[in-house]
Parts: C-alpha cells; sequence; structure tokens
C-alpha cells in the first residue's frame, strides 16, 4: 500500500536503500560502540561482561573464534589483532564446520561466537555444544536480547543498530571496533603491550569515526569507479595481514550484492592459482594501505600488471607509489594497521553496492540470501 511504501521511504531516511543508509550510519555506530567504553584520556577501557572473565581468558591456552559470513571475517581480523597484542593463539571457525567435526574443546577453553543476528543456526548450536563441554563462551553480538547473546556466559554488544540490508556493512565495522577493544583490554590485563602502544591504539580508534566521515565522501568517485567495472564477470580482491580478511569480506560483498564472481585472496598465495586467472578484462581490487606489508603488496601489484590485469587500490594519502602502478586509486587517511580494516572496508562496501545498483539489482534483498540463516 501507499503507506506502507512511505513508511519504508522513512525508515530508509532520504537513501535510496538501506545497504546506503547503513554504510553511512557508520561514523555514528562506530561511536557508539566505543562510547562509555574507552576512555581515552586516562586510557582505559570498561567492558564489564569481558573484564569478568579476563584472568581466564590470558590464561587459556587457546581461543577460538565461531561464527559464518562476514561475522566470520570480522573473526579473522580479530585473530591477527589478538595474537599481535595479547600473544595468545587463536583459531577461527566456520561454525558448520566445527559442529560437525568433533572438535576438541577443553574445560576453560575460551570461545568468542560472532553475529550480527544472534540466531544464526550453526553458530548457535556450535557454542551450545562447546558449552555442554566446559567452555567459556563470549558472544560479540549486535541484536540485544538475541539467542547467542542469552547462551553466552559473557560478551559485549556492538551497538550498531537494526541492520535491515542483507548484504552485513555496520555490523562488520561495530564487531571490528568491540574486537580492538577487547583486544587491547586483554593485552593490558597480560601486560603484552607497552603503555605508549596502547595509548596510541585508544587514539587510533577514537579517530576511525572521523575518518570513516572522510570516506564516505569520496562516495561520487567510487561510483565512477564501479561503473567503469560492472561488466567484468569475474573480480579478484587481494590483501595481506591485516588486511587479507578485509579482501575476503570485499569479495563477498561484490558477490552478495551484484552477482559478480568474484574471489578474496591473501596477495602473496595469488601466485598458487588465481594469477592464471589475469587478463585485460580482470578488474584486481587490492587493499594496500601503509601498513608493515606495503613493500610486498606493491610487488604483487606489479605482477598483476605485468599480466595486463586492471588494478583498483585502496590506499594510504601519502602513498606515492601505487598512484603509479593502479589504474583506479582510492585515497584512505592513515590510521594504525591494527584498526586500518574498519576503515579499509568501507570503500568496498561501496564499491559492491554501486556495482549492483547499476546492474539494476535488488541490493537490500539480493536473490537467494536471508539476513539471518535460522537453519542448518
Ligand atoms: C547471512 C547474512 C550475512 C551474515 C551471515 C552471518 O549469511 O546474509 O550478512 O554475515 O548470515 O550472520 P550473523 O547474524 O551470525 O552475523
Amino acid at each position: 500500500t501507499k503507506l506502507d511504501m512511505d513508511l519504508t521511504a522513512i525508515e530508509k531516511g532520504g537513501y535510496d536503500h538501506f545497504m546506503l543508509k547503513e554504510i553511512f550510519e557508520q561514523p555514528r555506530t562506530i561511536y557508539d560502540c566505543l562510547r562509555g567504553r574507552l576512555d581515552v584520556e586516562n586510557g582505559k577501557i570498561t567492558m564489564s561482561g569481558i573484564q569478568q572473565y579476563a584472568e581466564q581468558i590470558v590464561n587459556a591456552g587457546r581461543i577460538i573464534i565461531i561464527a559464518c559470513g562476514t561475522s566470520w571475517h570480522a573473526g579473522l581480523v580479530a585473530e591477527y589483532v589478538i595474537e599481535e597484542l595479547c600473544r595468545i593463539p587463536v583459531e577461527v571457525e566456520y561454525a558448520s564446520e566445527f559442529r560437525y567435526r568433533n572438535p576438541i574443546i577443553n574445560k576453560g577453553d575460551v570461545i568468542i561466537a560472532i553475529s550480527q543476528s544472534g540466531e544464526t543456526a550453526d553458530t548457535l548450536v556450535a557454542i551450545e555444544k562447546a558449552k555442554e563441554q566446559g567452555a567459556i563462551i563470549l558472544g560479540i553480538v549486535n541484536a540485544v536480547g538475541s539467542s547467542i547473546a542469552r547462551l553466552s556466559h559473557a560478551g559485549a554488544y556492538t551497538h550498531s543498530g537494526p541492520e535491515i540490508g542483507v548484504a552485513s556493512t555496520k555490523a562488520f565495522t561495530g564487531q571490528l571496533a568491540v574486537l580492538n577493544m577487547v583486544a587491547l583490554l586483554l593485552a593490558a590485563h597480560k601486560g603484552t603491550i607497552d603503555r605508549d602502544r596502547y595509548l596510541l591504539l585508544c587514539k587510533e580508534l577514537t579517530a576511525i569515526p572521523e575518518k570513516a566521515e572522510a570516506i564516505l565522501k569520496l562516495d561520487a568517485e567510487i561510483k565512477a569507479i564501479a561503473e567503469k567495472y560492472k561488466d567484468a564477470s569475474n573480480a579478484l580482491f587481494l590483501g595481506r595481514g591485516y588486511n587479507f580478511p578485509v579482501a575476503l569480506e570485499g569479495a563477498l560483498k561484490l558477490k552478495e550484492i551484484s552477482y559478480i564472481h568474484a574471489e578474496g585472496y591473501p596477495a602473496a598465495e595469488m601466485k598458487h592459482g588465481p594469477i592464471a586467472l589475469v587478463d585485460d578484462q580482470l578488474p584486481v581490487v587490492f587493499v594496500a594501505t601503509k601498513d608493515s606489508y606495503h613493500e610486498k603488496v606493491v610487488s604483487n601489484i606489479q605482477e598483476i600488471k605485468a599480466r595486463k590485469g586492471k588494478v583498483i587500490a585502496i590506499i594510504t594519502e601519502g602513498d606515492t607509489v601505487i598512484p603509479g602502478l593502479a589504474d583506479d586509486v582510492i585515497v584512505l587517511p592513515a590510521a594504525d594497521e591494527i584498526v586500518a580494516p574498519m576503515l579499509s572496508v568501507i570503500p568496498l562496501q561501496l564499491l559492491s553496492y554501486h556495482v549492483g545498483v547499476a546492474k539494476g539489482y535488488d541490493v537490500d534483498k539480493p536473490r537467494n540470501l536471508a539476513k539471518s540463516v535460522t537453519v542448518e
């Protein structure tokens, strides 16, 4: 009815789609996630649920992260961050694989379940089983009061607000914000981070909403790039280190929204297969912001250019090398590599959004996909 249509338009807050609205909400949702938890002045992070278990977590032999889809990608970023800052071994598991393979769980093992909806069946059953076997379950969940939140011993909400678009966007950056704070809190508790680095990373976290806002201003530029490549039949997304999971997420977003076949790969691993796909028709998106892997990524870009692939690179301001190599660049504000994925994912969300829209697809409700997969 007309009334329903008007109500939906109001809910979209002036945006054409929920997905775009949710991408643009990120400066606010990330801020809301940090607010009340991160006290930069005093260098203090308050997350009562996690703090209650901090001693057990830092003494655990390992942390197992369980999730599906985009949440699993957040888990991969967290693996790199927690191992680096806390020196605790982390494994990241697809919930569907974990639950069916008779996993080894010992009493006191720590499991972090990540879920936007808190209702994903595979994640829910996986943690139910682990809980029965004596594991400590921490939930990083967006939907308040959801099944996974209720089943967890403790956890932290992402406070991203309702996410309507089927392809997850703001929930992902919220998960990363929470996981960064968890890692910093545990590292401080365990004493594996020096005070200066800790304070610097707290500051870097606080600066994310503003930098995200600056990236959103590149929307028109990103839209033009999307229109240029919208007829590609395949795409490759490459990144290393903290940006490797971002490459996976970029490929997933493009598949979900535009139905273009896309693969995400660790940039160095492309030599073991995907490089065979490169020709002058193939767009290759590099997540190549300034970090400790940068030089290596530059040589990966050269390898793609030598085979005439089209390179779209997400880079950091001040980079003087990649603009000379890439066909298109999207320039982001500088950020520490630990927090960078929250920013480098934003242009990839916008890129898929605009490709999907340019192709005339229903980006909020892509075919065959469900917002919350409550069946196994
Ligand atoms: C579905 C959604 C994805 C989401 C995944 C995991 O596939 O379409 O966007 O990442 O489920 O959902 P969860 O709610 O557990 O994060």
